[in-house]
């Protein structure tokens, strides 16, 4: 296990806090690990109802770009442990409640489609910097982007890099609600608490209605994707774009 993922309990609520701060949280191996950890707990434990998933001042910066270079000494084979997190979220039949602050960047935005509520700070920034990296959506967000904001945005957005506020990310439906930064936690709690107060099989299966629709459709666009990540991780351009960043960082 790691010390970057903090795995909290209070009531009927589960919170999975991102724990990096020195590096806006960039998600490591072992944190995708953890992550998907504390999900199959929450899974296991019928007095669970709801999970938080946060950060602190920062959400998270995506994964990170060290990790992302060794990739070509990982076997291609290896769906790496971004898939053991997805596929765990993927799975998770309770609600998620995602609390947003600061940088949500490429992976930090797109799970944000795997969860059910979404509360962002106004000011947040998220980005998906697919292009930038020489990489291509992932997580799905190839399918379900373009279904949850149309496409004119969710085109640009991924095909440009470009960045957006939490406020824009609300405004075009991929946030539930954006709110002043100080007021991030306290809501996301509150309307977790919302949740978990209802009745657990009923919130479930209305979640599941939810969900169904995309699924067969999701699992497709998610295994088209993972090939072409795969591939692009390994080409040169990205890996000249990773060298790029870490020779910026020191
Ligand atoms: N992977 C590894 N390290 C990362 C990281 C990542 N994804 N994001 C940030 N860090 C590290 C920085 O290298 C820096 O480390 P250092 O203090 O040892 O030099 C530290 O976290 C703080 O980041 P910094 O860049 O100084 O903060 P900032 O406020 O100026 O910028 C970001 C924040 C998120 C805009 C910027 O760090 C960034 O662009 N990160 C990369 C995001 C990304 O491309 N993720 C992959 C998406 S697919």
């Amino acid at each position: 296990m790691t010390e970057h993922v903090l795995i909290e309990r209070e009531g009927a609520l589960l919170t999975i806090r991102l724990n990096r701060p020195e590096k806006k949280n960039a998600l490591t191996r072992a944190m995708y690990h953890a992550m998907a950890a504390g999900l199959r707990q929450a899974a296991a434990d019928d007095s669970v109802h709801v999970v938080l998933l946060t950060g602190g001042q920062d959400f998270t910066a995506g994964n990170d770009i060290g990790d992302f270079a060794a990739a070509g000494e990982r076997d291609p084979k290896d769906p790496g442990a971004a898939f053991d997190f997805l596929e765990a979220i993927i799975a998770f039949e309770k609600p998620v409640v995602a609390a947003v602050r600061g940088n949500a960047v490429g992976i930090g935005t797109t799970m944000l489609l795997h969860c059910d509520v979404v509360v962002t700070s106004e000011t947040a920034r998220l980005m998906m910097p697919f292009t930038r990296l020489a990489l291509c959506p992932e997580a799905g967000s190839s399918l379900l982007m373009p279904a949850r904001v149309g496409p004119a945005r969710a085109n640009w957005w991924l095909l440009s890099s470009t960045g957006f506020s939490g406020a824009e990310a609300a405004q075009a439906g991929l946030a539930t609600r954006a709110v002043p930064d100080g007021e991030v936690g306290p809501v996301a709690v509150q309307m977790a608490t919302t949740l978990a107060a209802l009745p657990t099989g009923s919130v479930q299966e209305s979640k599941r209605l939810i969900r169904a629709p995309h699924a067969a459709a999701l699992a497709e666009a998610m295994a088209a994707e993972r090939i072409s990540f795969g591939q692009r991780l390994r080409s040169a351009e990205a890996q000249a774009a990773f060298a790029g960043f870490l020779k910026k960082a020191g």
